[in-house]
């Protein structure tokens, strides 16, 4: 119950709970005070706060902190994917991925099953910025890299294909690392990148997805709820206004 009430904006976390444990939220009609009651997909759109309606949605929106040696898929047949790092509860709920992390890339991957924010996230037309930390062996980053990756590259590395990418910045972090941000989600972008200015990566770490980034006690294969302001930040990032209504 308060995490669906949260999701719907009209309050936060905390705030929800303390109204529901004092009465003053209702489904269908009948009082609720137990927090971590389950509400049935049909009673969605008969809940009221001191009697006022709100509109409610079972949307989820979650953080993983990708291991290593997983593939981004809810299934595969030969591979351990990030299935199992989603409580059991949580499958069947409709949630994916939102976008891709490559089997040895870890860290920050979202999970929604809002498919309309994770659409727009996932849109290279929103231009979400994602940024890595990345161990590579050749040469340190140079200017030239840095102005040949700010100015937009050009990546020729598919036959017959050649991909104007978005300008991205790139940092140097010691002889053999760089932060870089890209704005776009082509797949193996920052390896292929990386390579097309000679370099190989080694390790490639997502620390930052459109401002989400990993708790400081958040280990590997962790998952956990975002926060509403973490949501909220989300949504801005992609125009997507919250749809909820605003009540209290
Ligand atoms: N770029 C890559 O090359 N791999 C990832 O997993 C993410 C971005």
């Amino acid at each position: 119950m308060d995490r669906i009430l949260a999701n719907s904006g009209c309050g936060t976390r905390t705030e929800v709970k303390k109204w529901i444990r004092s009465g003053f939220v209702s489904v269908g009609g009948q009082i609720i005070t137990d927090p971590s009651a389950e509400i049935p997909e049909s009673n969605l759109n008969d809940v009221s706060v001191s009697g006022q309606k709100v509109r409610c949605s079972h949307f989820l929106y979650l953080c993983l902190n990708k291991p290593d040696r997983c593939l981004t898929a809810l299934e595969d047949t030969r591979l351990r994917t990030v299935r199992e790092f989603i409580p059991v509860h949580l499958l069947g709920k409709g949630i994916a991925p939102v976008g891709r992390l490559d089997y040895h890339t870890t860290g920050v991957l979202l999970f929604t099953n809002d498919g309309e924010l994770n659409h727009r996230l996932s849109s290279p037309k929103h231009h979400i910025p994602k940024s890595y930390t990345v161990r590579f062996s050749g040469p340190p980053i140079d200017p030239e890299t840095v102005s040949l990756i700010a100015s937009g590259m050009v990546l020729r590395d598919r036959p017959g294909k050649k991909e104007i990418l978005s300008p991205a910045t790139i940092g140097s972090d010691g002889p053999s690392g760089c932060q870089i941000t890209i704005y776009e989600g082509k797949t193996h972008q920052v390896k292929r990148m990386l390579a097309a200015t000679g370099r190989s990566v080694i390790s490639l770490h997502r620390h930052d997805f459109a401002g989400i980034r990993l708790t400081s006690d958040q280990k590997f294969g962790q998952i956990r709820d975002l926060t509403e302001e973490e949501i909220d930040a989300l949504k801005n990032a992609c125009g997507f206004n919250d749809r909820s209504e605003k009540l209290i």
